[in-house]
């Protein structure tokens, strides 16, 4: 069975952008890979993170990834920092890595352009090497992501095959995996912006855990154009194109077929369908985390998690300190 590795940054709370661009897709390779998903804490705090509120973040996003359907019998699940293997490699990566690679990151760039020296840490600019250590400790083959983190997969590309010709043969060359509809999801209050949770205003941005009817109103509100019939066109037509992703990707209708159903009717109705569509997806997540977080399974499957994970991890790493000549023994 091919592997897989992934993880989700949960600094804040997760949105309908995480679910369609990568948790929901997890659920699906579950069955078909051996899956590795972990929540990735140690790369959440390259930003400040008031402390209560990143331990929220984590739980609900760990209650989240279950309630999604993610099966701790199919696959492991754990928090990176209970696996110091990541940080180990990860500072091996750091190592291997370039300054003008790191400072080519499109990611980085974006995160530092406007803010303040004061404010960028040294964490967020060798956040690439930590991901790929993350990846390469489990010899994944391919690695879900959305789009935007496809160039940080394609940096642990390169680092696998320097360390593999530098040494020799250590690690598996990983292949992103971006799913092709839904692969970014946009903010319904501005279509050309993903759907974000760090978006300045609420209204382009569902959350997961969002009261349902306030998350109907976001459908309702979203912006569209004045064409005026539902039609898939990401140029002209990118907040109705945008919908009928998220509808698509969560009905399993092909989106050729919604337009056609659409056919000379108005966006108010294709919006009620979206916002039936999303509620009820909404509402089904909702009930099983509310068990999920009642039941106090969570420390369990976390610990059985990272147990799993750091044998794979360690051995690994052992590999990779005795080729580099750290390791003497
Ligand atoms: P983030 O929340 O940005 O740390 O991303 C976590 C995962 O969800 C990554 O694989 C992202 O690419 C994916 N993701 C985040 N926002 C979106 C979005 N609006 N559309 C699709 N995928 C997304
Ligand atoms: N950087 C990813 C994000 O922001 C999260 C992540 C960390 C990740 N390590 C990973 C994703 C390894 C895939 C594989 O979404």
């Amino acid at each position: 069975m091919k592997r897989m590795v992934s993880g989700i940054k949960p600094t804040g709370e997760l949105t309908l952008g995480n679910y369609i661009g990568a948790l929901r897709n997890f659920v699906k390779y579950q069955d078909d890979y051996e899956l590795y998903v972990f929540i990735a804490n140690l790369h959440c705090v390259t930003v400040y993170q008031e402390p209560k509120e990143l331990r929220k973040n984590l739980k609900d996003a760990i209650g989240l990834y279950l309630a999604c359907g993610l099966d701790p019998q199919k696959c492991t699940i754990f928090l990176q920092s209970d696996v110091y293997e990541h940080a180990q490699l990860g500072w091996l990566m750091t190592c291997m890595s370039y300054m003008g690679e790191l400072n080519r990151m499109t990611q980085f760039k974006e995160k530092t352009q406007n803010a303040k020296d004061e404010n960028i840490t040294a964490g967020l600019f060798v956040y690439p090497p930590l991901m790929a250590a993350d990846i390469l400790l489990y010899d994944a083959d391919y690695v879900p992501v959305g789009e935007d983190q496809k160039q940080h997969v394609e940096l642990t590309r390169d680092l696998a095959q320097r360390f593999n010709n530098r040494y020799s043969e250590t690690f598996v060359v990983p292949e992103p995996l971006v799913a092709k509809v839904g692969a970014r999801i946009m903010s319904l209050s501005d279509p050309s912006k993903k759907m974000s949770k760090s978006e300045e205003s609420n209204k382009g941005c569902i959350y997961l855990l969002e009261d349902i009817n306030s998350a109907k109103k976001k459908i309702m509100g979203a912006v569209t154009d004045m064409c005026a019939h539902v039609n898939y066109d990401k140029i002209n037509q990118p907040g109705v194109s945008n919908l009928l992703e998220i509808m698509s990707s969560l009905s399993g209708e092909p989106i050729d077929s919604i337009v056609t159903r659409y056919e000379g009717k108005g966006y108010g109705e294709f919006k009620k369908e979206v916002a039936e569509v999303v509620a009820k997806e909404l509402t089904m997540i909702q009930n099983r985390y509310n068990e999920i977080m009642s039941s106090g399974q969570i420390e369990q499957i976390l610990k059985e998690g990272a147990e799993r994970a750091h044998r794979i991890a360690f051995r690994k790493l052992k590999k990779v300190q005795k080729k580099m000549g750290i390791d003497i023994f």
